[in-house]
């Protein structure tokens, strides 16, 4: 289990209408891509569940989305505040892949820098709702971008290994046409190690814990 740590914010930077909130690193386990960690949100009794984005040896960063107090809190995070971290939390991504394609929507592109990186740069299908949104993008090598009303599922190339992450509508078609795809879920989370049943889920008829199970599960 990781212990929760304090690390300062080195910069909160714009892509697009998301943020990308660096932080200082100091020997955290980076992780598996695909696992998350805990992030304090200044003001909020409830720390929230991120992704991890990009590990370099002296930082992590997080790709978020301001949508609600809690995120919006984290992206206006000034360079040199403190946070409380917890992580890396769940199970990531099997990188046992032989032709990796990353297919994703939304701020579901979040873990894919650190996904592509650790893959050596697969082909990548990302999809947004408009070409400000597109900009994170650029944040992951190799991408074929399509903007609503065009759906990743359209340019969705067959024959590969389809490891995808976005919304529930998305994750839902792309199991249909790659059954073998694994994909990473969303669930709300309270504590985001097992302990409060927050996240439970129906998983093969049976109610699981999305942050002890998951959040990357297969299709099938
Ligand atoms: C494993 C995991 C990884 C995540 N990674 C990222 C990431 O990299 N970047 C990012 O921007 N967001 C990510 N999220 C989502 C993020 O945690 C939520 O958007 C955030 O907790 C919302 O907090 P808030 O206080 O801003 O909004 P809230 O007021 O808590 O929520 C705003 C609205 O979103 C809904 N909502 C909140 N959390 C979730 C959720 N987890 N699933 C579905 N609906 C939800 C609420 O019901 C409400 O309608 C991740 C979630 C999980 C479970
Ligand atoms: S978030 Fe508490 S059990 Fe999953």
């Amino acid at each position: 289990m990781p212990k929760r740590e304090r690390r300062r914010v080195v910069a909160a930077e714009p892509v697009g209408p998301y943020t990308l909130l660096r932080v200082e690193r100091a020997g955290l386990n980076a992780g598996i891509p695909g696992q998350f960690f805990m992030l304090e949100a200044p003001g909020r009794l409830l720390p929230r569940p991120m992704s991890l984005c990009l590990a370099t040896p002296s930082e992590l960063a997080f790709l978020i989305d301001p949508i609600g107090p809690g995120t919006r809190a984290l992206c206006t995070l000034q360079t040199g505040a403190e946070l409380a971290i917890l992580g890396p939390l769940g199970n990531g991504f099997d990188l046992r892949v032989e032709r990796p394609l990353l297919v994703g929507g939304g701020i579901g592109v979040a873990p894919f820098p650190y996904l592509s990186e650790t893959l050596g740069g697969p082909p990548a299908v990302l999809g947004f709702r408009s070409s400000w949104h597109a900009e994170a993008a650029a944040l992951v090598p190799n991408a074929e971008v399509v903007i609503e009303p065009t759906y990743v599922t359209e340019s969705m190339p067959s024959g590969h290994d389809v490891l995808a992450c976005g919304p529930e509508s998305m994750l839902e078609a792309v199991r249909e046409l790659a059954p073998h795809a694994q994909l990473a879920w969303e669930a709300p989370m309270a504590c985001g190690y097992g302990a409060c049943y927050g996240c439970a889920v129906e998983i093969g008829g049976e109610l699981k814990r999305l942050c002890v199970e998951g959040p990357v599960l297969a299709a099938a």
